[in-house]
């Protein structure tokens, strides 16, 4: 069975055709994170217009490395929703027209579960139950993974998404955007232990990230001679012991058996060492997808449009975008 996937929720223009729910033939990922940096951040009507340009010669380019034709498909999917508006309805339109020309059925699926199943393509005996600790800059969660389909948000950010605290403590640094990687790279030659960040929330399966975005605004302002290498280190190393925190809490809570990254700030590599040490500690199997699959990419959603077709069987065509979509 071959399912080719569309993803545009925010600013990835991708298309995947994958085999089985399994196998990736092909995964095209066009960033337009070029467009978006000169205004430090995404911009939806940018973003939506650029999935307008992008999205027939990805579609297109996925089906060539993949070696098939549209004709050989067994489904066509999207993401529609959680995501900007615009976004989701290009790659959602996209998908229910090829659906159309193609003669099979159309499935739309959620983006949160797309990421929670980017784990099982690369390792398909994960465990159970998983706790996965999905984090991007639109979401901050810890999920207890019982099976596919099965799932219970333990916790989540009340406030800002650990990527959005990233983006927007790199903004106010002057170091670009997306802040997650110059701020990874800015840390290794700091020490995280110089400046005393807060970490939110203790011995609570919520997350928040905001107090620590402020706290760092007036660490600035006070230190006008600040070692912007410290600031990043110290910083990183707040978020990470939060994150860490809730994934410990949320795995012992359900008796997790493995834990598992999952989203853009899945990349941070102060993050996956720490959540292999936790993993390492606690006898636990960890599992770390490669990049390329923690960032958005459409090989996650024809993967778990595989899983939805057999559950629920095909999206109504009449089905619109959510935008506001949560995982259960
Ligand atoms: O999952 P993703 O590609 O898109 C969303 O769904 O949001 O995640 C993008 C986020 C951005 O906030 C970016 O700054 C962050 O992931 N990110 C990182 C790193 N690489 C990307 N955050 C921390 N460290 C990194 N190395
Ligand atoms: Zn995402």
């Amino acid at each position: 069975m071959l399912i080719l996937g569309i993803e545009t929720s925010c600013d990835e223009t991708a298309a995947a055709v994958v085999e089985d729910g399994r196998v990736i033939r092909s995964s095209v990922v066009s960033s337009q994170v070029d467009l978006h940096a000169q205004y430090g951040g995404v911009v939806p009507e940018v973003a939506s217009r650029a999935h307008v340009d992008l999205v027939v010669p990805v579609v297109a380019d996925a089906l060539v490395e993949a070696g098939v034709e549209l004709r050989d498909v067994d489904a066509v999917a999207a993401c529609h929703g959680p995501g900007l508006a615009g976004a989701l309805l290009v790659g959602v339109s996209a998908a229910k027209a090829l659906a159309l020309v193609a003669g099979v059925p159309y499935v739309g699926v959620n983006h949160l579960e797309g990421h929670l199943y980017a784990g099982w393509l690369e390792q398909p005996d994960l465990p159970t139950p998983m706790a996965v600790l999905l984090v991007s800059g639109g979401h901050t969660m810890v999920v207890a993974v019982d099976g596919p389909g099965d799932y219970r948000v333990l916790g989540e950010t009340v406030d800002d998404a650990a990527g959005e605290a990233f983006d927007k403590v790199a903004r106010f640094l002057g170091l670009g955007y997306p802040g997650g990687p110059v701020i990874d790279r800015l840390a290794r030659d700091g020490d995280p232990a110089a400046i005393p960040f807060p970490r939110a929330m203790p011995g609570e399966l919520a997350a928040s990230f905001s107090g620590l975005k402020t706290a760092v605004v007036q660490y600035v302002r006070a230190n006008p001679d600040f070692r912007v290498a410290d600031v990043a280190a110290s910083f990183q190393e707040a978020v990470v012991d939060q994150l860490l925190e809730k994934l410990a809490l949320g795995a012992d809570a359900v008796g997790a058996a493995s834990l598992v990254l999952g989203g853009g700030v899945a990349a941070n590599s102060r993050l996956r060492s720490r959540v292999q040490e936790l993993a390492d500690a606690t006898g636990r199997a960890a599992f770390l997808p490669p990049l390329a699959l923690c960032t958005d990419n459409a090989a996650m959603i024809a993967a778990t449009a595989h899983h939805r077709l057999a559950a629920d069987g095909p999206t109504s065509l009449g089905a619109g975008i959510d935008p506001s979509l949560r995982l259960v």
